[in-house]
């Protein structure tokens, strides 16, 4: 479904994305694991253009979109839920969640919403309320009810449990796996590594920019590269 091919992104003097390759397959959760700093957030934000990229080519089902703009991503199926949420906490959670099918005429965007407040029906009971009034838990899953406002086919995760009580990470991992159920594909970045394994099929290990490792997640796991990526002594 998408193909990352050579990816490098430089921002100045600092590579923090060196020559990645990896793939994401339809109707599945492909893993990104690494520690603070390994380059996952320019991988994914490398991958939609948003910073200076060196080299790369990026090809979604089928067709090359290394060049095509943000909006032309979303209309092509691919949706990002960003580092920290990035919700409006002065805004209502409705408007939070509209601002996910941007663009869209008023019907479309009425029936997004009907969808996810069908999928979470407390949103719909609280859609009047300030983001910013929500919990950690609460406000990741706007974040991700608004990625999925656009539609997507495949959303690019950035560390959805990052700041979460063990509690909250369980319900977002329990949210994640129902949506995957659903068919919608997902590049999970994580730090969380039982995070990974409960809803990763394959999994990259990314330490220093570069593709430390990968595969199964199963057989990965086992695998002394990711150890050695967290410890910071990987390739
Ligand atoms: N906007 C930026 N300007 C300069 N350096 C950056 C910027 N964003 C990230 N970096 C650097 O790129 C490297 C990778 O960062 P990042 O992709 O955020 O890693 P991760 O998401 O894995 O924590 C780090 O060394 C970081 O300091
Ligand atoms: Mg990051």
């Amino acid at each position: 479904m998408l193909t990352v091919q050579n990816l490098t992104v430089a921002f100045g003097p600092t590579v923090a994305v060196r020559d990645v390759s990896l793939r994401a397959e339809a109707g599945t959760v492909t893993g990104i694991l690494g520690a603070n700093g390994a380059g996952k957030t320019s991988t994914l934000l490398g991958i939609l253009g948003r910073v200076p990229r060196q080299s790369g080519r990026i090809v979604f089902n089928g067709h090359d979109v290394t060049d095509h703009g943000t909006g032309a991503l979303v209309r092509a199926g691919i949706a990002l839920c960003p580092e920290n949420r990035r919700l409006f906490p002065n805004m209502s959670i409705e408007d939070n969640l509209l601002l996910g099918a941007y663009g869209q005429g008023r019907k479309t965007r009425q029936e997004r919403l009907g969808r996810a407040y069908e999928r979470f029906g407390w949103l719909h009971d609280r859609r009047a309320e300030a983001a910013g009034r929500l919990s950690g838990g609460q406000q990741q899953t706007v974040a991700i009810a608004r990625a999925l406002m656009s539609d997507p086919q495949l959303v690019l995760l950035d560390e959805p449990s990052s700041g979460l009580s063990p509690v909250a990470v369980d319900e977002v991992g329990e949210t994640l796996r129902d949506i995957a159920r659903d068919g919608t594909a997902m590049l999970l970045v994580e730090q969380n590594v039982r995070l990974v394994e409960k809803l990763c099929s394959t999994a990259y290990v990314l330490a220093h920019g570069q593709v430390a490792a990968s595969g199964p997640v199963t057989e990965l796991l086992d695998a002394d590269a990711v150890s050695d990526a967290y410890l910071g002594t990987g390739a």
